[in-house]
């Protein structure tokens, strides 16, 4: 069994790029249903998520070619199987991405329910309802959503009660398809969602008031391929800058974009770090200071993101003060908290609340990941803690970090890929 281990100690120093983003890329892919010509998506990043989502698409029928540069190119004019199975959608909920696509460019779609999920109960209702919304006939039987359209979906006014990422990509790969005006509103406007609409865009959409929570689309009769480079990752970013930002290091991370980081970079200079920035490069220098404790509060875009959260409890547990963390977007995302006191952190959860006092030192113990961002801050726990930090069921990182352990080496980090029986 793989596991990843990390020897503590050693102030990460050094330069590393960063990969395209997971959650744009996800979309992205799926918004290829939408065209039978050919899409070229480049910048994509080399992770497991990716591999099932092209594994997807493949079991549908689509011809997928991924060259050496990680560019994929992608025709889904050969689709002839319109079910995305539970054994796909069980290993990663972002299958429901192609729901929405399928029905709006084929008129039928059936897509497995995606199970339960170690952050939350995480329904799919709001994609279901915005559909519906739009004309689709959905039942869900035998644990499928089985969506169907007669003709064209129709152009609708949908307002989403919860701000949903996948949510509103879903309904507007849709509505790029439908016959007439949509418009959503209290839409997401997290970077990903931004990179889907500008692609869309690319392939021949009429996507106005991207950027704002208020989308507008006019549906045309077909798509057209495009070629389009994914955005670089701000979580792969943000967790990096964390590492450097605990060990006291110094690290500079390009290929990246720091406009997409402000909520994320404050927290950071809160927290004692010199920041600077260039149009695609950040560099973070803590002077071999100990952080100072930060409050958070996770919420949607442009707010600090759930997605950070983990990685800056771990910030907080070694840093000089006390801090509050409180999650307003998943109800059940403390799950590294019980493993972080095992490594002697001292943090109470009350509800969606917890309370950190920053110690001086972590020690390593053999530790185990939940979900993607739980365990990269596992990792970054075991780089500051004393002795040998042993996280297991590593694919979980292995969905959203690309090469972790060359990336950490890079930077001076003791980080290596074991094999080990379970312990
Ligand atoms: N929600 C509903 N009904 C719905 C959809 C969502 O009640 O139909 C609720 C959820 O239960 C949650 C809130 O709305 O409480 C927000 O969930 P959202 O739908 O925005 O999450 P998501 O689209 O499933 C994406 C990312 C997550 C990220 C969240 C929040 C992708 C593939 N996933 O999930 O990324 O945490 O947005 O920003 O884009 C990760 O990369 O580790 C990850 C979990």
């Amino acid at each position: 069994m793989e596991k990843l281990l990390i020897k503590g100690g050693n102030r990460l120093s050094g330069e590393i790029r960063i990969s395209g983003a997971k959650n744009a890329a996800l979309p992205i892919l799926a918004a290829t249903l939408l065209t039978k010509e050919t899409a070229v998506i480049k910048n994509l990043p080399h992770l497991h998520d990716i591999t099932t989502m092209l594994e997807l698409l493949g079991c549908m029928g689509v011809h997928t070619v991924v060259t050496e540069d990680m560019s994929v190119e992608i025709n889904a004019g050969t689709l002839n199987n319109l079910t995305a199975p539970y054994s796909l959608v069980k290993t990663m909920r972002a299958s429901i991405l192609v729901l929405g696509p399928m029905l709006a460019h084929f008129g039928e779609a059936n897509v497995s329910l995606p199970g339960g999920c170690a952050i939350g109960t995480r329904p799919v209702d709001l994609h279901i309802r915005g559909l519906e919304a739009m004309g689709a006939e959905i039942e869900v039987v035998d644990g499928y959503i089985r969506a169907k359209v007669n003709g064209r979906l129709k152009g609708a006014k949908i307002f989403f009660d919860t701000v949903t990422v996948t949510g509103t990509e879903n309904i507007l790969m849709a509505a790029t398809l439908a016959d007439g005006v949509t418009i959503l509103e209290n839409a997401a406007k997290e970077p990903e969602v931004i990179d889907l609409a500008h692609c869309l865009n690319a392939m021949g959409a009429k996507i106005t008031g991207i950027g704002t929570d208020t989308l507008r689309i006019e549906g045309v009769e077909s798509l057209h391929g495009c070629t389009y480079p994914i955005l670089p990752d701000r979580i792969e970013t943000g967790t990096y800058l964390v590492a450097a930002a605990v060990t006291g290091g110094k690290i500079k991370l390009k290929d990246t974009d720091p406009t997409i980081l402000d909520a994320v970079l404050t927290k950071l200079r809160e927290a004692g770090a010199k920041i600077t920035t260039g149009p695609d490069w950040i560099e973070l220098d803590m002077e071999g200071r100990r952080p100072k404790s930060v409050n958070i509060t996770t919420a949607p875009y442009p707010a600090f993101p759930t997605d950070m959260q983990a990685q800056f409890t771990v910030l907080n547990a070694i840093a000089e003060g006390t801090a509050t963390v409180v999650e307003t977007v998943f109800e059940n995302r403390f799950m590294h908290i019980q493993e972080l006191n095992r490594m002697g952190a001292n943090a109470q959860v009350s509800g969606n609340t917890v309370v950190i006092k920053g110690c001086e030192k972590l020690s390593g113990a053999p530790v185990m990941a939940t979900d993607l961002r739980a365990s990269a801050s596992l990792v970054i726990a075991g780089l500051i803690a004393s002795g040998e930090t042993l996280v297991d069921r590593v694919y979980h990182i292995d969905r959203g970090y690309e090469c972790i352990e060359e990336k950490f080496q890079n930077l001076g980090g003791l980080v290596s890929r074991v094999v080990r029986g379970a312990e």
